[in-house]
């Protein structure tokens, strides 16, 4: 089959240029989706570089599979990028010398999985990017005690009313299960001041829905292992590209990078440096790059991308 994108890969001129492909080179592409960005590094590698793709999602990795039919030097695994270590060892390969992530969710998991990842659709709780079990948006609004829940929505979802709308998921639920994102909707809505609902921050909701899915799916927790055994599966001179798209993401990744610079991370006061901070790799973006306006009209998802690159120069 010819090897067409179909999903509209954001910032991909950037993450090849990051990445710094030549033909022959391996890379591990953590968050395969709709293959947008698989599919251009897969070319710019090409003919005998090697690309991995992995996502938890088992259509999106269906899907790439039969596109790249026949094409030996392309392997997927439906799997968590966490796991790249076991993942590379799995296809046979001991080093990569790119590390890719393009976080977040793909139009396809918003659009067509019926799984309620957005507010704007009424459809049951779910939030599953892994469609193999493990804990759902269903559990996590139904049963989480009011503590917990008041404390993702302040985490996760950085929103001042988490507490009122912990509160009024627990008096709701007394009388009835919360089945569906437009049951969650309401609740919400209701929790908060009508003068103070759409404010400057945009729909409550969105940041609510935000907490929900990043605790169903561990997304910070990944991202940080992620971060830790990518950069441990890369030879000297590899390079690592994370396209994050909201601000705990981003921070995680600057931070991490930061850290493998060699930047110091003991708390303020202490007489000398006790956390062993040592440079192992080199910032390549000295502020995060992001979508220009053309890329933003054109790709209104790509509005809140931000891509960080390293380039590892020892082991840890
Ligand atoms: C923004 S989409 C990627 C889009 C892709 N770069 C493209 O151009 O088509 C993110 C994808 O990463 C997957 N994903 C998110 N977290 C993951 C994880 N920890 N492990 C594996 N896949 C993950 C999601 O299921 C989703 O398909």
């Amino acid at each position: 089959m010819k090897l067409e994108q179909i999903h509209i890969p954001v910032l991909l001129k950037e993450s090849l240029f990051y990445l710094n492909l030549k033909p022959g080179k391996v890379v591990f592409d953590g968050t395969l989706g709709g293959a947008g960005h698989t599919i251009a590094i897969f070319k710019a590698i090409a003919p005998t570089g090697i690309i991995i793709a992995v996502d938890h999602d088992s259509q999106a990795v269906s899907t790439a599979a039969k596109l790249f039919e026949g094409n030996e030097n392309a392997c997927f695994f439906k799997g968590n990028f966490a796991d790249v270590l076991s993942i590379i060892k799995k296809a046979g390969i001991k080093k990569i010398d790119g590390f890719f992530l393009d976080l977040g969710m793909s139009s396809m998991q918003i659009e067509e999985s019926s799984k309620g990842f957005s507010y704007m659709r009424d459809e049951p709780l779910d939030m599953r990017m892994d469609n193999e079990g493990g804990l759902s948006a269903f559990e996590v609004i139904n049963y989480y005690s009011e503590e917990k829940l008041r404390d993702i929505f302040y985490k996760y979802g950085e929103e001042n009313y988490g507490a009122a709308i912990a509160r009024n998921i627990i008096r709701f639920r007394n009388n009835k299960i919360i089945r569906s994102t437009g049951e969650l909707n309401k609740i919400i809505e209701k929790s908060i001041p009508p003068k103070a609902r759409y404010g400057s921050r945009g729909h409550p909701s969105k940041r609510i829905f935000q907490a929900v899915r990043i605790e169903v799916n561990r997304e910070l927790d990944n991202l940080t292992e992620g971060i830790e055994d990518g950069f441990k599966a890369l030879n000297k001179g590899g390079r690592m590209v994370i396209i994050s798209y909201h601000s705990l993401e981003d921070r995680i990744v600057k931070k991490k990078f930061m850290a493998m610079q060699g930047k110091c991370s003991c708390p303020p006061g202490l007489p000398e440096c006790v956390c062993g901070a040592r440079k192992v790799a080199d910032i390549l973006t000295k502020k995060a790059v992001t979508p220009g306006n053309e890329e933003i009209t054109n790709n209104p998802r790509s509005k809140s991308a931000k891509l960080r690159a390293m380039e590892k120069i020892e082991d840890l």
